[in-house]
């Protein structure tokens, strides 16, 4: 399947999409992830993202668009993919469009997850990722790793975001609304979008998703 998912920061994209797609046996591709990927490595496109990721804004299209394509044209995503955080603008959707044209392929659908601003704060607040691997995540309450600071998947240490700050949060919330919102009607108008609640435990939200999933297929 070729699946986008979109929701507000912290609404639990990256923590659905590490379960799902290794149940749909498709690459999870998040553009957070690689841009985070790039700062460890201390890579060129890292150092460029890295202000505008810890201020809340969004890296410049042109560079997100590049560096997606080249993630979509590996040979793990010719069967299915499910993509996280990308698009975010409508300038992104229609780029994405026009790759999926380029390699004959569509779309099967776009998982809004819907959930609270009040919540979403407290996602932010108490999350914890793995330095191995941006997909392990955490939080200090509603998820914990069973040692305070260590990744249960693979050993990794545990860290808080730089943009996880109350100001960065605040601005990734207003430009969640005012770039990313739009798109879901974009993909409404292509009857593409299902809506969930991501309120409940992780795997009840799973469960919504895949059944959501089910009837795209
Ligand atoms: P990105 O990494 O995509 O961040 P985001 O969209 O702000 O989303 P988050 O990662 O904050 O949240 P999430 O929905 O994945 O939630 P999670 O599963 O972690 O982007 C970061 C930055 O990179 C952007 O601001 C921008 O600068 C740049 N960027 C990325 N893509 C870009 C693009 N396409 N264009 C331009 N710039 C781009 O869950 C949150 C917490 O809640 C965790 O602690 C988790 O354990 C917990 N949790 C999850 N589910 C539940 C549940 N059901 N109940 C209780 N707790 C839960
Ligand atoms: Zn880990």
């Amino acid at each position: 399947m070729r699946i986008v998912l979109v929701g507000p920061p912290g609404a639990g994209k990256g923590t659905q999409a590490h379960v799902l797609a290794k149940t749909l046996s498709i690459p999870h591709i998040s553009t957070g992830d690689l841009f985070r990927a790039n700062i460890s490595q201390g890579t060129p496109l890292g150092l460029e993202a890295k202000g505008y990721m810890d201020a809340g804004r969004l890296v410049p299209d042109e560079v997100t668009i590049g560096m997606a394509k080249d993630r979509l044209a590996q040979p793990d995503a010719a069967h299915g993919f499910l993509l996280d955080g990308f698009p975010r603008n409508l300038v992104q959707a229609k780029a994405l469009d026009e790759i999926l044209v380029e390699a004959g392929i569509v779309l099967d659908g776009v998982l809004d997850l819907e959930v609270p601003e009040d919540e979403v704060v407290k996602r932010i607040a108490g999350r914890r990722l793995c330095r191995n691997d941006g997909a392990h995540v955490f939080h200090v309450v509603y998820n914990p790793s069973t040692t305070e600071g260590v990744c249960d998947e693979c050993g990794g240490e545990l860290y808080q975001r730089s943009d996880d700050t109350e100001e960065a949060v605040r601005t990734r919330l207003e430009v969640y609304h005012t770039e990313t919102e739009p798109i879901i009607d974009y993909y409404v108008q292509q009857k593409l979008v299902t809506t969930i609640s991501a309120l409940g435990k992780v795997d009840e939200v799973t469960q919504r998703a895949v059944e959501a999933l089910e009837n795209r297929k």
